[in-house]
């Protein structure tokens, strides 16, 4: 089954203010995309529904977080059922500024994927190994134990609604992008882990996208990679040049 590309835009804290906010959709209301991709962005919370009416129908709109239980006394969280209320189609679960500034663990994202998935949202599901954790040459347990709590909670039907982005922890923000070896083996090395513990069907249909300083200059030869089915944009996303990420499958 062909894995449909896919590029989204997670603007982090930014923009900060409307105006910026703006300017950016100016760009991407304005600009030629590849209609082959699949295209999401994922504003602060405070945005989404003003990027719901502002964006051009094409492009979905994400979340960048929400909580595990739907409603209650949890001060300052959104819920699943919040966001598909509201017309949200996806959050980010598990980015991994979440697991270290705000110390979520493997077994808290798995539990707010399952709420995401149940309350009908579909999530981009991010791990990712640290510097030293690649040097000691265990980037593939890493991935793998981070997906396992996830894996154990999710059934076989649940994974049509995750995308999993694969964003070294060493490439986020930093400008080292990991080479198309680094990142075509670790996509791979997740697709046999899903064939192993899921199915061979949900290995060969979920799409694994790269994240970590992505941009136009590197998008093109990372986006030929067989296991690569896309991409999710920090700081480049919040610019121009992110049109051209989107489009890194055509053919110029
Ligand atoms: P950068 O593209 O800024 O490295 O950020 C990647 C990222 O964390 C996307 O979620």
């Amino acid at each position: 089954m062909a894995r449909k590309f896919f590029v989204g835009g997670n603007f982090k804290l930014n923009p900060v203010s409307r105006e910026q906010k703006k300017a950016i959709v100016k760009v991407l209301n304005e600009a030629e995309l590849d209609d082959a991709v699949e295209v999401v962005i994922a504003p602060p919370s405070i945005y989404l529904l003003s990027l719901l009416e502002l964006v051009r129908p094409s492009i979905k709109i994400s979340a960048q977080n929400c909580y595990s239980k739907s409603s209650g006394a949890f001060t300052g969280e959104i819920s699943a059922a919040q966001l598909v209320d509201a017309g949200v189609p996806y959050v980010i679960l598990g980015h991994s500024e979440r697991r270290t500034l705000f110390h979520e663990t493997s077994e808290i994202v798995a539990e707010k994927t399952k709420a995401a998935v149940d309350a009908g949202l579909s999530v981009i599901l991010c791990v990712g190994e640290s510097l030293a954790e690649r040097e000691a040459g265990v980037t593939a347990k890493v991935v793998e134990s981070q997906l396992e709590p996830v894996i154990k909670l999710l059934n076989e039907k649940d994974w049509s609604n995750i995308v999993i982005a694969y964003e070294p922890v060493w490439a986020i923000g930093t400008g080292k992008v990991a080479s198309p070896a680094q990142a075509q083996e670790t996509h791979h090395d997740i697709r046999a882990y899903l064939s192993k513990a899921v199915s061979q069907d949900v290995a060969e249909s979920t799409r694994i996208i790269y994240g970590g300083s992505v941009s136009a200059k590197n998008c093109k030869e990372l986006a030929t990679l067989p296991d690569v089915d896309g991409f999710l944009v920090g700081g480049a996303s919040l610019k121009p040049e992110f049109v051209d990420i989107i489009n890194s499958k055509k053919v110029a």
